[in-house]
């Protein structure tokens, strides 16, 4: 039986004992359950700082002087000055921010996520210009860096996204232009006219606006497009619609967390997940040649797509 599923079941049991003896049995079986889970919890949870330093061993070599010298301390003081939700390591297989909380982003990201190694095998980043949007902590934002990217311009709705993603770059000895835009809103003038890829990870899937978004970033995107986002699970899920210019999109309705509540969500009350055929559609309507739905999988929250295109 699944975990919560026990747990649940074992409470049930405590609850409906009939006497005194089936209570104190139920209460033990409920306490052994419930150790089992918070045991499963702990071994799921401890980051392996080995494992990471294996795993980001030639990123490690190219970076992260910065952070490598501080003390512990100073280390210390480091991860405790900003509201950092996700952990990456050092080269001594230290701590570079925190988790969110004791069960999410617990683990190291990776430097390089394979994503984008992936992509860059494909269409190499050398010499290119990458807009991110969403830059979060500036874990993709160091890895378009460390790819070779000539320019990357890192934007994010959130001004304390802004502020870590410019402290962990210091850590490993980058530094890059970020802008505070809200894609929901005005392009502000400081976005530049044009980039060579666009990196959308994690976004699209927190917009009121994803057509309009696409409408506004695609045509400036010259070369090639990796798109990562939640879509609508199926035609029945998508009972929602809107129209933009003359066309009529439908959609799942997503429930955003809440801007205040952390620094994933995004910054209105829901969210618009679009069906994977529009968003290839979308894709091509801008001049993208070739569009590749490179992965299509169940996760937790929903359904979500990783999808290349190349003008
Ligand atoms: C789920 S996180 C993904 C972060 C990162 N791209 C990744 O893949 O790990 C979403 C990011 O998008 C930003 N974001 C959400 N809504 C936004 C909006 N309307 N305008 C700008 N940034 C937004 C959040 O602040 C956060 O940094």
């Amino acid at each position: 039986m699944e975990p919560k599923a026990e747990l649940h079941k074992a409470y049930i049991n405590l609850m409906q004992a009939p006497d005194r003896q089936a209570r104190a049995q139920a209460a033990n079986e409920l306490n052994t359950i419930a150790l089992n889970f918070a045991a499963t919890f702990e071994d799921a949870d401890q980051p392996d700082a080995g494992k990471a330093l294996e795993r980001d061993h030639i990123a490690l070599s190219r970076s992260g002087r910065n952070i490598g010298l501080l003390s512990d301390e100073l280390l210390a003081s480091f991860n405790r000055l900003l509201p950092w939700a996700a952990m990456t390591v050092d080269n001594k297989g230290r701590s570079v921010g925190n988790a969110w909380s004791s069960t999410k982003r617990t683990y190291y990201n990776a430097l390089i996520d394979p994503r984008l190694r992936d992509f860059d095998r494909i269409w190499p980043l050398e010499g290119k210009h990458v807009l991110e949007v969403g830059c979060f902590e500036g874990i993709h934002t160091l890895a378009a860096l460390l790819l070779g990217a000539a320019r990357v311009t890192g934007v994010d709705g959130r001004i304390e996204n802004i502020l870590k993603t410019m402290a962990r770059l210091w850590a490993y000895d980058q530094t890059t232009e970020l802008l505070l835009w809200d894609l929901e809103k005005e392009v502000p003038n400081t976005i530049p006219e044009h980039w060579d890829m666009l990196h959308h990870i994690g976004v699209l899937y927190h917009l009121t606006n994803p057509v309009e978004h696409l409408d506004v970033v695609l045509p400036r995107t010259r070369g090639a497009l990796m798109l990562d986002t939640h879509v609508a699970l199926d035609d029945a899920k998508a009972k929602f619609t809107y129209t933009v210019g003359n066309q009529t999109y439908a959609y799942q309705k997503h429930i955003e967390a809440g801007i205040e509540i952390n620094p994933f969500a995004g910054l209105s009350d829901h969210a618009k997940w679009l069906r994977t055929e529009d968003l290839i559609a979308i894709c091509q309507r801008h001049g993208f040649k070739t569009v590749n739905l490179i992965a299509d999988r169940a996760e937790r929250n929903g359904r979500r797509v990783l999808i290349h295109a190349f003008r």
